[in-house]
């Protein structure tokens, strides 16, 4: 089944992104480029599949969540263009090209990263886009705008920066997951819900704590992949966290204890679906899914 959603949620956001990524007469050519060949390159896709099964969970159509699935992409594919850039993780390799710096330079995939972060709020702004009354577009702006920034996940890239090299506790540890990937992962949950029209209080407190545990459990995986898996499966160098001398959950915990808390959290997330009704199986799968998958 998630298969099937996949494709079908990755087809229809990538439709949306592709026309984002058309220059403006032409313009701007080498720009347009950068930001084009950072997003249209194969990624899951699994925050712009949060938000539609979010959409999906509250009753909504998938269409209303076009605007949200596509913002949230926009904004993960400019923290990986940054995040692999040399100050950063320094990596050569990413969905299986070579890196934007090292496809482009740097000046060109800083400025794509920087490009693709300030679209991703004119869609969300843009009535034409995310066909939302104002509100809604404005408490969706607002959650991506602080799950983006310093309290989300530049604000944990710079605690994980800040902390290579160091052991840290496995609840600094959590706070820094919760911030750099975990942040935007609620917040991809939180504009599909918006995005319906039918979000209230008590469904998005349990779609919360959903996301919450999923959010975490993405970079738990994330770090077990990079010791378990290979290069050519994760399209990003294996070993990577090791040779950068990151803190990670199987560093902190052994690789055993870190598969143990991934199924743990996943657990925690269904338990928060269960007030839902048929229409949250996509999210059920998406649980599944982001502890199981292999790249
Ligand atoms: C990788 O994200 C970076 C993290 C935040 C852990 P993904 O695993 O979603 O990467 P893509 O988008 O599929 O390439
Ligand atoms: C990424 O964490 C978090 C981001 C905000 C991009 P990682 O540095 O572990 O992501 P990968 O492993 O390079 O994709
Ligand atoms: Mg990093
Ligand atoms: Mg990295
Ligand atoms: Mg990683």
């Amino acid at each position: 089944m998630i298969d099937s959603y996949q494709q079908h949620c990755q087809r229809r956001v990538d439709a949306a992104l592709d026309v984002l990524m058309q220059a403006p007469r032409g313009e701007l050519e080498r720009l347009y480029q950068a930001m084009r060949y950072s997003v249209m390159n194969g990624g899951k896709r699994v925050r712009p599949l949060l938000a539609y099964a979010a959409c999906q969970a509250l009753g909504g159509a998938e269409a209303q969540a076009d605007g949200a699935a596509c913002a949230v992409e926009l904004i993960h594919a400019y923290s990986l263009v940054h995040d692999d850039l040399p100050a950063m993780d320094d990596d050569d390799l990413r969905r299986g090209q070579p890196t934007t710096h090292k496809a482009f330079d740097e000046a060109s995939a800083i400025l794509a990263g920087d490009g693709l972060q300030s679209l991703a709020f004119e869609v969300l702004a843009d009535p034409l886009r995310n066909p939302h009354a104002a509100e809604i577009r404005l408490a969706m702006l607002t959650a991506l705008s602080r799950a983006a920034g310093p309290s989300g996940m530049v604000g944990g890239q710079a605690i994980d920066l800040g902390s290579v090299g160091q052991t840290l506790d496995q609840q600094a540890l959590e706070i820094m997951h919760r911030h750099k990937t975990g942040a935007l992962i609620e917040a991809s949950v939180q504009l599909g819900a918006l995005a319906s029209g039918r979000a209230d209080a008590t469904s998005l407190q349990a779609l919360h704590s959903y996301a919450q545990a999923v959010g975490l459990a993405f970079q738990v995986q994330d770090d077990i992949l990079d010791v378990e898996s290979d290069t050519a499966t994760l399209g990003k160098t294996q070993g990577k966290d090791q040779a950068n001398h990151k803190p990670t959950y199987p560093a902190l915990l052994g690789l055993e204890a870190a598969k143990a808390y991934a199924l743990e959290l996943r657990d925690q997330a269904l338990l928060a679906l269960q007030p839902f009704d048929g229409n949250a199986e996509p999210l059920r799968e998406l649980a599944r899914y982001i502890v199981e998958r292999r790249s």
